[in-house]
């Protein structure tokens, strides 16, 4: 999907489709007024005939609207003008793409800078319109046999005052960086788990890394060894297919400026290991690598807009698979800090391949360490599927990542991190397990994280409920790119 911005008067716009909103109780927009205007009356007209009553996501297409250059009129429902928020200005802005991608229209203009959301000003609007847009428009249809028509829709114009043409233009220039990162992050996720794996997703980094200017470096098994990756080795260990830890630096910063590490959970299939998951919904487990697509993605974003900070991608992958060679409960394993770690549950993998990452991200003098996992089905119950919960030992930096969680509507919520709940990991033969029983368990799984993140600002974003949907819109969301690049943009004091 292409984006631009364009100003002017509606009425003389010559674009295939237009679209303008109607608020509830057909209560016409500035833009839809001056249409109406035009056309003397006729867009008034058809709203008093019923056809329209400007419910939030309702949408009325017009042809030959006299006096009007579009070839199209498309009315688009906003529901109460006093309740339009960020979410009702995000449904609107869907509703008006996924009505012209029904028509034969190449491109549609939307008038939709004008429409209050909240106290978002232009540049946030556009920005979620190009997202939003982004969002309609993909499809993955890459492991089927017949291939979707491309729909016509190829390009969104917003038509702005002048006064805030910049600011839609720079908005529409970050969200389709975002959109195209969190498309990557969806295309990543959504591959099944014998396409998708460790050796693929070193491959699929390389190319990002050749696409975009980015260093690439790929830590083999034997590199692991030889460094002491015990934990992480223990979970590659019943599997047929090679472990890999990527490391990713984009470097639009200062030389000597700290970087931003994003380490990236990697599992591209989760058994459970010995630990076997039950079968229900098992094949969800391919996304257990949205962690580490979610790096991807947010450095491709970070690339695209040129962000001026640096940045580092550690992504340790596996798969979690049982096996003759697997690791057991009850096993004891050296991780890269020198602690040591019962197995307690070997499905309990994630954190076992973090641990080892984060120490390993200590030798890049990180300004801050953010870990994106699908960790625990525990997170999924604490807060369903709307926020990310987050956990951090650095209160202004979990301060930043809510707030731009909230800037890119990509929400998380603060999860506490007390002493208190570290007693769970207690174990009676090592210097922890890596569990921590049924009470509070994503709580348990930051905490263990915590333990090998004490020497830097860190935090860790659980995505076991944000990052895919399941049921009939089953698929990779691409959360939380949005939330990484809003992070990494007011980190490089773009916005
Ligand atoms: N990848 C899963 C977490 C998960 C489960 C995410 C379901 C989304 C949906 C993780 O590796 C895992 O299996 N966690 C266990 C931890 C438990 C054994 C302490 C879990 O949540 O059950
Ligand atoms: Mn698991
Ligand atoms: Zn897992």
């Amino acid at each position: 999907m292409e984006f631009s911005t364009k100003r002017g008067t509606p009425e003389k716009r010559a674009t295939p489709c237009i679209a303008v909103g109607v608020y509830a109780g057909r209560k016409l927009s500035a833009s839809a007024e001056t249409l109406d205007r035009a056309s003397q009356g006729s867009l008034r007209d058809v709203l008093r005939r019923g056809d329209m009553e400007g419910k939030l996501g309702a949408t009325l297409l017009l042809y030959r609207v006299a006096g009007v250059a579009a070839e199209r009129v498309l009315l688009v429902g906003l529901g109460g003008e006093a309740d339009m928020h960020e979410r009702e200005y995000r449904e609107a802005a869907r509703a008006a793409v996924k009505a012209a991608q029904e028509t034969g229209a190449g491109s549609a203009t939307l008038c939709f800078t004008e429409i209050r959301a909240g106290r978002r000003d232009t540049a946030w609007k556009a920005r979620q319109v190009a997202l939003v847009a982004a969002e309609c428009a993909y499809h993955f249809d890459s492991m089927k046999s017949k291939k979707t028509e491309p729909r016509p829709l190829a390009h969104i114009e917003l038509l702005t005052a002048a006064r805030d043409l910049s600011a839609a233009a720079r908005g529409l220039r970050e969200g389709g960086a975002i959109g195209a990162g969190m498309s990557l992050a969806k295309d990543l996720g959504n591959l099944p788990g014998n396409v998708c794996t460790p050796a693929f997703l070193a491959e699929q980094a390389r190319k990002i890394a050749r696409e975009c200017k980015l260093g690439v470096e790929v830590l083999e098994r034997k590199d692991m060894e030889k460094l002491g990756m015990g934990s992480l080795l223990s979970v590659a260990q019943g599997s047929r297919q090679p472990p890999k830890l990527i490391v990713l630096h984009y470097a639009g910063g200062a030389k000597k400026a700290k970087p931003v590490v994003l380490v990236g959970k990697g599992i591209t299939f989760d058994s459970g290991g010995i630990s076997l998951k039950p079968g229900a919904e098992m094949d969800e487990m391919k996304f257990d690598m949205c962690g580490a697509a979610s790096v991807l993605g947010a450095l491709r974003a970070c690339a695209e807009m040129k962000l001026k900070l640096n940045v580092v991608g550690v992504i340790p992958t596996t798969e979690n698979m049982p096996g003759g060679a697997a690791s057991k409960p009850g096993d004891i394993v050296t991780s890269l800090s020198g602690q040591t770690i019962e197995v307690l549950n070997t499905d309990a993998e994630g954190r076992l391949i973090l641990c080892d990452a984060l120490t390993y991200a200590e030798r890049f003098e990180p300004a801050a360490v953010v870990d994106i996992a699908t960790l625990t089905g525990a997170c999924v119950i604490a807060l369903g599927h709307v926020a990310s919960g987050l956990y951090s030992n650095k209160d202004a930096l979990a301060r930043e990542l809510l707030a731009a969680g909230d800037e890119a509507y990509d929400r998380a919520w603060h999860m506490p991190l007390w002493d208190d709940y570290q007693e769970q990991l207690k174990s009676n033969f090592a210097d922890m397990a890596n569990i921590g029983g049924r009470p509070a368990g994503s709580v348990t799984a930051a905490c263990f994280l915590s333990r090998f993140a004490k020497k830097f600002d860190w935090a860790h974003l659980d995505i076991a409920g944000t990052a895919w949907k399941s049921g009939k819109d089953k698929g990779a969301t691409g959360r939380p790119v949005a939330l990484l690049a809003d992070f990494l943009m007011k980190r490089a004091g773009k916005a």
